[in-house]
């Protein structure tokens, strides 16, 4: 009940008020950026969030910026290449490259608010997670965590085991969130893989909302939340 209750009061200060999605940013969700980028963290390619900042006081950053998406980019962040991107059109590369320079990390944070927790009790252990598991006063899993579930024993189970619980191939992933590893390092991870070592890259296959429903039914794995 007090489960129920805690869930329900999250709920109605999360839902979002129905803003206007910048016409820049539809471009980059209609294109393939965000299977490479995410706003305030690496993934593969850099933060927006860090493009943003780097060229705020550059004269023809947007040039610049515009040249490289469509041409393909490697070696000012580091020694990944970025495609080229020759479906763009000008006026969409403009607008894609406009709505990244304008984004600002401090009000970033400060728009998404504070963070939400949720508290689960388990076998009398407590549990914080900054995501809910279950759909708001029942014991059914939200859509995220089922959505995870399916990719998860879709792709990742052939090797990290049924029910994430490892295998010989590839280890543990209940383990490793549990020894701390966060929703943003298992994208990254899981991102650029680890090819020497086995793990394969599923850039350009999995965008991070996807990997971010995997890590979270792997952690309500983890943590005896999700049977
Ligand atoms: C396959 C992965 C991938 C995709 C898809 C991708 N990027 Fe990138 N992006 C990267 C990488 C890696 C870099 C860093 C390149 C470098 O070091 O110069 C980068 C760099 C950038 C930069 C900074 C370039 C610079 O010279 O500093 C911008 C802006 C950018 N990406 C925007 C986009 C946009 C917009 C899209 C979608 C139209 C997109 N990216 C799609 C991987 C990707
Ligand atoms: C073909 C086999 C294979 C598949 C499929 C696979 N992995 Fe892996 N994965 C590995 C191996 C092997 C490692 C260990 C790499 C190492 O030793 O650094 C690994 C490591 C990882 C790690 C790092 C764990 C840690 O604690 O360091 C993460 C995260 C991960 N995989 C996520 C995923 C996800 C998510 C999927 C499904 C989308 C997936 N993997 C699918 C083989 C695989």
């Amino acid at each position: 009940m007090r489960r129920a209750l805690l869930l329900a009061c999250a709920l109605a200060v999360t839902l979002p008020a129905a803003a206007a999605m910048p016409v820049g940013e539809k471009v980059a969700h209609g294109s393939n950026c965000f299977s490479c980028h995410a706003v305030d963290h690496k993934v593969v390619g850099p933060a927006f969030a860090e493009v943003a900042k780097r060229y705020a006081h550059q004269s023809g950053a947007e040039a610049l910026l515009i040249h490289a998406v469509k041409y393909g980019h490697v070696g000012t962040w580091g020694n990944i290449p970025m495609p080229a991107h020759p479906d763009l059109s000008d006026k969409q590369l403009e607008e894609a490259v406009t709505w990244v320079l304008s984004i600002r990390p401090t009000s970033m944070r400060a728009a998404a608010g504070p963070a939400k927790t949720y508290t689960y009790t388990v076998d009398g252990k407590t549990v914080t997670l900054d995501f809910p598991v279950y759909q708001p006063g029942t014991k059914k899993v939200t859509k995220t965590v089922f959505r995870g579930y399916e990719l998860f024993n879709s792709y990742c189970f052939r090797c990290h085991g049924e029910d994430a619980m490892g295998s010989e191939y590839a280890p543990d992933l209940r383990r490793s969130v549990i020894n701390g590893m966060t929703d943003a390092q298992m994208t990254q991870i899981a991102m650029e893989g680890r090819k020497s070592k086995g793990m394969p890259s599923w850039a350009g296959f999995f965008t991070p909302k996807e990997l971010n429903a995997i890590y979270q039914y792997v952690a309500g794995r983890a943590y005896h939340l999700v049977g």
